[in-house]
């Protein structure tokens, strides 16, 4: 049977060179992945005065990410980045700034936390849907995803829009994405750290718009007191480290908040676009999917309870997130001298965690690039390493959110295919990668009732 193979960047025949590199990360940075990326389990390289290695095996990914964790730390060009938006948050703190936080945090997102917010997710698949019903005509799906799990954090993170203009606050991730949230050409070219980047300096009015929005919500819960929203920010507020019973300061909530905001929603709406492209694009799998969200929901929409009965909703999303895992590549410094597979890792060289090629290796699945959610269904993965899907990361840094982004997808992606049928309406859109992996220009659809 010939399965669907969606738009993939044609990888260089090699490693390019300085100034396309830096063309290329400007433009998208999937472009500098060479060829032999999808063939080999490591490839080294040198860019200007930086050497650095591409790690795309399971083995590679298991030594970095678990078994040697502590030897590469964040990249601090990455950090950078995300620095002025989101300080010394989880996300970006190293060491023991790092670990009581994580304890502190891990537990807001337990099973039971998560849980809680199902309700929220519930109405606003509701809504989305209803939007999609009224567009009565091509709905561009990115936009629409964006939307909805926008609605969904703001409800869950800081319990509405009160204090908060959505589509402000909106405006400004844009703008931060477009000017701070870009690889800058002075940060590869290893200029050092405190001379100012310009785009950081275009970016400064958006991170304090943002950060003024999310204060004023964190200020007005302070002094209405924890306990009663039983959302992400109440628990923030009362979390605190197992060990020394540290509790976060207005500063620690503000980065954290802000972090769950920009990423608890863009990611997740990533993944729900590509799983549309997907299915509009093979009906017979779209077909399938959609028969067993309607068998069980109905006319309904999908709730926690429904999630373990729709295993092919999850291997869709599972299947769109290898395809098209919305943090592609991942940036890490060396602090000491190790060995990954034959190559000799120097202190000082970076090391990329290509999940974007570890995904479509030709060593390590069939078909790569064709779209074959079965891969993901019931029993499926078992035998096979799972250090070879990794969306999420691993390791001591794995996503704190992952469960909370899967219900959502779920939930979402659940109840759109009950009620609607896409049907492709738009331009083939083309995989391009700044901070993550977006459909450009968009993932144009119909929706045609049920
Ligand atoms: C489909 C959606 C998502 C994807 C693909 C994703 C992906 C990732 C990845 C790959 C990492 C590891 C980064 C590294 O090792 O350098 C990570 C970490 C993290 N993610 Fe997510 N994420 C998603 C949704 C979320 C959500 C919904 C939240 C919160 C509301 C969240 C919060 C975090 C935090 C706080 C970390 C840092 C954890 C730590 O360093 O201890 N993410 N995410």
């Amino acid at each position: 049977m010939s399965r669907f193979v969606p738009p993939t960047v044609t990888p260089p025949d090699r490693p390019l060179g300085v100034l396309a590199s830096l063309r290329a990360v400007r433009r998208n940075v999937l472009e500098i992945l060479p060829a032999i990326a999808f063939t080999q389990p490591i490839v080294t390289g040198t860019t200007g005065p930086a050497r650095w290695h591409m790690v795309q095996s399971p083995e590679g990914m298991r030594r970095v990410f678990l078994d040697n964790a502590a030897n590469y730390p964040k990249s601090e060009v990455m950090i950078r980045m995300l620095r002025p938006a989101v300080g010394a948050s989880l996300f970006t703190a190293e060491g023991a700034q790092w670990r009581w936080q994580r304890q502190a945090i891990a537990p807001v997102f337990s099973a039971r936390n998560v849980a809680a917010l199902a309700p929220v997710m519930r109405e606003t698949a509701e809504r989305s849907s209803a939007r999609i019903a009224a567009a009565k005509g091509p709905v561009e799906m990115v936009g629409e995803m964006l939307a909805a799990t926008f609605d969904v954090i703001c409800d869950v993170a800081l319990s509405g829009r009160e204090h908060f203009d959505a589509e402000a606050y909106g405006a400004a991730i844009t703008r931060y994405f477009l000017t701070v949230g870009r690889a800058s050409l002075l940060d590869f070219l290893k200029v050092p750290p405190w001379v100012p980047r310009p785009a950081e300096l275009m970016g400064a009015g958006a991170v304090r718009r943002m950060h003024a929005m999310v204060g004023r919500a964190i200020a007005a819960r302070r002094a209405q007191g924890t306990g009663r929203a039983d959302d992400l920010l109440d628990h923030m507020l009362k979390a605190r480290d197992p060990e020394t019973g540290r509790r976060m300061n207005d500063r620690d909530l503000l980065h954290n908040m802000q972090f769950f905001i920009v990423a608890g929603h863009e990611t997740t709406a990533l993944a729900l676009a590509w799983s549309v492209l997907l299915l509009a694009h093979d009906q017979a799998v779209q077909e399938e999917v959609a028969h067993e969200a309607r068998t069980r929901l109905g006319e309904r929409a999908a709730g926690p309870e429904d999630l373990p009965h729709l295993p092919q909703v999850e291997a869709v999303i599972d299947e769109a997130m290898r395809l098209y895992p919305p943090v592609g590549v991942l940036a890490r410094d060396v602090l000491a001298e190790d060995t990954l597979h034959d190559r000799e890792i120097r202190r000082g060289d970076t090391v990329f965690l290509n999940i974007w090629s570890l995904h479509r290796h030709r060593m390590y699945w069939q078909e790569p690039d064709a779209f074959d959610p079965s891969r993901f269904a019931p029993g499926a993965a078992e035998g096979r390493d799972r250090f070879l899907h990794l969306p999420f990361g691993a390791g001591p840094r794995i996503c704190v959110g992952a469960s909370f982004a899967m219900m959502q997808a779920r939930i979402i992606l659940a109840t759109l295919l009950a009620r609607h049928r896409f049907a492709p309406a738009g331009p083939l859109p083309v995989p391009v990668m700044h901070m993550t992996v977006r459909p450009e220009p968009g993932v144009t659809v119909t929706a045609i009732p049920r």
